[in-house]
């Protein structure tokens, strides 16, 4: 796909719910003991992925493609061993946090995925399941990986690595777990979107310091959501109008959980022109409408306590330092690594590639910006990453030359429309 220059974005736009919201709320869905509603589902390869999987595991789904589906649970207890493997497709979520959940049942389960998910590292998850008494078996580390469900223990797990996938793997299973509560410490804050959903639910999740705790429950009763825009679908978007003169971008109803915006942070602290208003709660949520304006940036360092507040959004942020004025660092962000692709190397490259000074270090990147379109006018290869062919999607339009986008279909992994929502406030 070409993507040509732009002159500004001009627009107002709402984008697809929460992915990760979408994810655990199909999850928990099938545990409730009733038919759950889901709205504002954030339809994608990866929040569908979901919905098969636990369709596999004996769930129905109510699902006629649009923003609403209804879950009916089986209860707590009640999934189901399938004859085939659950393929969980692209998605790291659903891999993980499935993990947690099959942790409690009755029987044995493998879980699969394409090959990015079968080269990602999931002894993370599996070493605390174990820990809580489950057996769980990893394929070198990565996928298939089997399950198989027992009694579980209550525990108390320090993360390893900052993530709210392992967190909330953990802390899933500890719905299940005796002798509890299950507690997980986080030094470094990750986002809390299953703690949140957890108390929608009625279930108490106790955040003390650095500890989250959640304790067994007996069930789960069914509940009716309402989930909000998500904020890493509308990032690409308010990048392209925060570097593109004369632009104005409304984006209306997005989660603005203070976990998942570190890119609104840093991007203010370059000189961003965001206002955040409208703020209210949905679903247990933070959400609000934003306006962006254009602005002249300047550099800054991330640090390795911000990284997960902006995990997805560290690729467009290179973007921005190399049209920021004066050198931006990154450090602590070696998770980047263990994401769809090595995003640290395909940042590199992919930005390489529209000409802008970057150099990849172990754990981040250093950016030599300048205020001024870079040049534009190669091939940026997204390598089945959607978060890869957004970013050349937006450097191709703030670029002199355009870019040529391999593999721009794997957009649809967490945004299908993300193309023609695009197009419809591109002004050329
Ligand atoms: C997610 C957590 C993050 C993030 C991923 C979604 C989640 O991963 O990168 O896109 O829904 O919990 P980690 O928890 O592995 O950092």
């Amino acid at each position: 796909m070409k993507i040509e220059p732009a002159a500004s974005i001009d627009g107002a736009i709402a984008v697809p719910g929460v992915k990760g919201i979408s994810q655990r709320a199909v999850l928990l869905g099938g545990l409730t003991d009733g038919e759950s509603e889901i709205r504002g589902f954030g339809r994608a390869a990866d929040t569908e992925a979901a919905i098969s999987v636990v369709r596999q595991l004996g769930v129905e789904v109510e699902d006629e493609g649009g923003e609403t589906v209804r879950v009916r649970g089986v209860g707590l207890r009640g999934l189901r061993e399938p004859a085939e493997p659950l393929d969980c497709g692209n998605a790291g979520t659903v891999l993980r946090l499935a993990s947690g959940v099959l942790a409690g049942q009755k029987g044995r389960f493998v879980l699969t995925g394409d090959e990015s998910l079968s080269t990602r590292p999931h002894e993370r998850v599996a070493e605390p399941l174990r820990q809580m008494g489950a057996r769980i078996e990893t394929t070198n580390g990565g996928a298939p990986v089997m399950v198989e469900g027992g009694r579980l223990s209550a525990i108390r797990y320090e993360l390893p690595v900052a993530s709210a996938q392992v967190k909330s793997a953990v802390l899933l299973a500890g719905l299940f777990a005796a002798g509890g509560p299950t507690t997980v410490v986080e030094r470094v804050p990750t986002r809390d979107h299953t703690e949140r959903l957890l108390r929608e639910l009625g279930v108490g999740v106790e955040r003390r310091g650095a500890d989250v705790s959640v304790s067994r429950v007996e069930r789960l009763a069914p509940f009716s959501l309402e989930i909000a825009g998500d904020f890493s679908s509308a990032a690409p978007f308010i990048l392209a109008a925060t570097l593109l003169h004369g632009s104005k971008l409304v984006v209306e109803g997005v989660n603005v959980n203070p976990l998942r915006t570190g890119f609104l942070d840093v991007l203010g602290r370059m000189g961003a022109n965001i206002a955040v208003f409208n703020r209210r709660t949905v679903g247990g949520e933070p959400v609000a409408d934003l306006e962006v304006r254009p602005a002249e940036l300047v550099a800054t360092v991330v640090r390795a306590r911000e990284v997960p507040a902006l995990i997805d959004e560290l690729p467009l942020f290179a973007l921005a330092a190399g049209m920021a004025r004066g050198e931006s660092v990154v450090r602590g962000a070696r998770e980047l690594r263990a994401k769809e692709t090595d995003r640290i190397e395909t940042v590199t490259t992919a930005l390489r590639t529209l000409g802008v000074r970057i150099t990849s270090s172990d754990d981040g990147f250093r950016v030599r910006g300048v205020p001024t379109r870079p040049k534009g006018g190669g091939v940026v290869e997204a390598g089945g990453d959607h978060r890869i062919a957004m970013l050349g999607a937006i450097g191709g339009l703030v670029s002199r030359e355009g870019v040529r986008i391999e593999g721009a279909e794997s957009v649809a992994v967490s945004f299908p429309g993300f193309f023609d929502l695009l197009d419809s406030v591109t002004q050329r």
